[in-house]
C-alpha cells in the first residue's frame, strides 16, 4: 500500500514558525516520527512539501494510480484554494485531511476548509501526533475496503 503525505505553504517553517501554535517539532523531524509509522505498518510513503498553489494542485494531479490513499496538511492552502478542491475533485483519492493546530478554534477566518467535505475524515489539534493518527486512520479505512 501507497501513501502519499501532502504539506502545504509555510510547513517548511515548522519548528521556528509560532511555536506557541504548532510546536517545536521541525518538518524533518515530523516526515521522521511519520516515516516510522509507516514501516511499522507496513505501507511504502511519499513525502512532499511545497509552498506553491500550482505544484500540489500537481501533486494531487499526480497521484491517481500511483498512491492508495493521502494525508493532506495544504496549510492556509485548505482555507482558499477552489483549485486544490478542484484537483481532489477530479482523482478522487481518499485522504485524510490534517491539520496540526485545532483550526475550529482559531480565527473565523480558519474555521472553515474547501477540502473537508471530500475528506474520509479530518484530524486536527494533536500536533505531530495529528499525522500519526492520520495515517493510521487511512491504512485502517483502506485495509477494511
Ligand atoms: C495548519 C493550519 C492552517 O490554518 C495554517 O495556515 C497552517 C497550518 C495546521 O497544520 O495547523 O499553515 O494547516
Amino acid at each position: 500500500m501507497r501513501i502519499a503525505v501532502l504539506n502545504g505553504p509555510n510547513l517548511n517553517l515548522l519548528g521556528e514558525r509560532e511555536p506557541e501554535i504548532y510546536g517545536r517539532t521541525s518538518l524533518k523531524e515530523l516526515e521522521a516520527m511519520v516515516r516510522a509509522e509507516a514501516g511499522r505498518l507496513g505501507v511504502t510513503l511519499d513525502w512532499l512539501q511545497t509552498n506553491h498553489e500550482g505544484a500540489l494542485v500537481e501533486a494531487v494531479q499526480g497521484l491517481r494510480g500511483r498512491a492508495d490513499g493521502a494525508l493532506i496538511n495544504a496549510a492556509a492552502l485548505s482555507h482558499t484554494s477552489l483549485a486544490l478542491r478542484d484537483a481532489l475533485l477530479a482523482v478522487q483519492i481518499p485522504f485524510v485531511e490534517v491539520h496540526l493546530s485545532n483550526i475550529f478554534a482559531r480565527e473565523p477566518e480558519r474555521r472553515q476548509s474547501r477540502i473537508a467535505d471530500l475528506a474520509t475524515g479530518i484530524i486536527a489539534g494533536f500536533g505531530p501526533q495529528s499525522y500519526l493518527l492520520g495515517l493510521n486512520a487511512i491504512v485502517q479505512r483502506l485495509r477494511a475496503a
